[in-house]
């Protein structure tokens, strides 16, 4: 008899894991970031788009925010965003790995030379996100911040 509470209990831990798991995966896009394009990292100022960094707009409440990114600065470092607006973020480095986390969102990217770095993100909420470089790239590492303000 006892054994079956436990079996039932078994199964159920299981389905709670593979729902969290689930839930984590699909609904909040845990998704690992993807490499889709090479770049020269000693051209970026000249290779579009990162010759012009910032947040352009490309459609109906649709922007691309280009963000170069080398020790120790993100170009830019302070973006406005419209509140609703579909962002799709790209990033490259022109120096060594950096990251790119937007603290409290779930977006968080490598930041390679030679690659560009994409994801696509809908910023709902106002408020401001910390920009942040979790991949430790040298004695500036702890100074590479920015700010995004969705207002
Ligand atoms: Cu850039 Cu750590």
């Amino acid at each position: 008899k006892y054994e079956k509470i436990w079996l039932a209990f078994g199964i159920g831990c299981l389905f709670v894991f593979l729902t969290v798991i689930g839930v984590s995966a699909f609904a909040e896009g845990n998704q690992p970031p993807s490499c889709l394009t090479t770049i020269d990292p000693e051209k970026v100022d000249q290779t579009p788009p990162f010759d012009k960094p910032g947040l352009v707009k490309t459609g109906n409440n649709e922007y691309q925010l280009n963000i170069v990114v080398s020790a120790f600065a993100f170009t830019p470092n302070q973006i406005e965003i419209p509140k609703g607006a579909k962002v799709t973020i790209n990033v490259t480095s022109k120096d060594v790995i950096h990251g790119f986390e937007v603290a409290g969102t779930n977006v968080n990217m490598m930041v390679e030379p030679g690659y560009i770095n994409t994801l696509t993100k809908t910023f709902d909420k106002t408020g401001e996100y910390t920009i942040l470089c979790n991949e430790y790239c040298g004695a500036g590492h702890h100074m590479m911040t920015g700010r995004i303000k969705v207002v």
